[in-house]
C-alpha cells in the first residue's frame, strides 16, 4: 500500500504541452503527452493529497481518480490556471512543456498558399516564464517543483545545464530529464536526476513514470515534514 503522507496537502500539477495558434487550424506545439504530469497527479491523490491538475492537450489520458482537472491550451491560459490554483496550494509542480515562443500574430483566417510560390514568414514572440512567475508570487512555505528537459552540448553535460537551471528557476526541487530521440516525451518510462538547492543530486533510474512520480513525492513529503506541518 502507498503511504498516506500527503494527506490534506493541496497540490497543483501541470501536464502536457501548450499549443500556440498560427491561424484557426494550425499551431506550434511540442511532443509532451501529459503522461508524466498525470502520473504525478495520480500518485499524489493516492497518497492523500488534494490534487488540481492543469492539463494542456492530454486528450488521450483518463482523468486521474480524485483529481480536479482544468483543461487549457496556450501558455497564456496555462499561466492563468496555474496562478489561480497556486494561490491556494501547498505544493506546485510544473511538469508541462510550455512553449517559450508564440506566433506574434494569430491570423483570423486560414493562411493561404501564395500565388507566387513563396512561403510566409512567421514572426515569434516570447511567452512568459510561468515557473519564474510562480516563484515570485510564492505563498509562505509553498514548495515549488520544476522540470527541465535538457540535452548535453558543447557548453556542458545534461547535469551541468540542470544545475544552472536549478539556480535560475528558484525552485525547491528540479527534476532533470535528458531528452532526445525516444526519451522522456511520449514514452511510458522516464529517468533523470532530482536536484535541490541544498545539493541533492539523486539519480532516478529508468522506470515507469509513476515510479519517478513516487521519488518526487517522497522528497516533497520530506520537505513538508521538515516544515513541521505534520
Ligand atoms: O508529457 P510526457 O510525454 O510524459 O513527457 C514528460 C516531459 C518530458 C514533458 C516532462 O518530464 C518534462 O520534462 N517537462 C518539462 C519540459 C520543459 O518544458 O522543460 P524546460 O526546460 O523547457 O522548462 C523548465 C521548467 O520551466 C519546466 O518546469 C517548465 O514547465 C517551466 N516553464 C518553461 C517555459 C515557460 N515559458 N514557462 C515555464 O513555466
Amino acid at each position: 500500500a502507498l503511504p498516506r503522507d500527503l494527506e490534506g496537502v493541496r497540490v497543483v500539477v501541470s501536464a502536457g504541452g501548450t499549443r500556440e495558434p498560427l491561424d484557426p487550424v494550425r499551431f506550434l506545439g511540442n511532443r509532451s503527452s501529459g503522461k508524466q504530469g498525470y502520473a504525478l497527479a495520480r500518485v499524489a491523490a493516492q497518497r492523500g493529497a488534494e490534487v488540481t491538475l492543469v492539463a494542456a492537450h492530454t486528450a488521450a489520458l483518463p482523468d486521474p481518480a480524485g483529481a480536479h482537472v482544468v483543461s487549457v491550451s496556450t501558455a497564456a491560459e496555462l499561466q492563468v490556471a496555474m496562478e489561480d490554483a497556486a494561490a491556494e496550494a501547498d505544493v506546485v509542480v510544473m511538469a508541462a512543456a510550455v512553449a517559450d515562443f508564440r506566433p506574434a500574430e494569430r491570423a483570423e483566417c486560414k493562411i493561404k498558399k501564395q500565388g507566387d510560390g513563396s512561403a510566409p514568414t512567421v514572426t515569434l514572440t516570447r511567452n512568459p516564464d510561468i515557473l519564474a512567475g510562480l516563484a515570485q508570487r510564492r505563498r509562505p512555505g509553498q514548495i515549488l517543483v520544476g522540470f527541465a528537459a535538457e540535452t548535453g552540448d558543447e557548453h556542458g553535460s545534461v547535469l551541468d545545464h540542470g544545475r544552472i537551471k536549478l539556480k535560475r528557476k528558484g525552485v525547491d526541487l528540479l527534476v532533470l530529464n535528458a531528452v532526445g530521440e525516444g526519451r522522456a516525451f511520449e514514452v511510458d518510462e522516464n529517468t533523470g536526476w532530482l536536484l535541490s538547492p541544498s545539493g541533492l543530486e539523486q539519480r532516478i533510474p529508468l522506470g515507469a513514470k509513476s515510479e519517478l512520480a513516487a521519488t518526487v513525492w517522497d522528497a516533497v513529503a520530506e520537505l513538508v515534514r521538515a516544515q513541521g506541518r505534520r
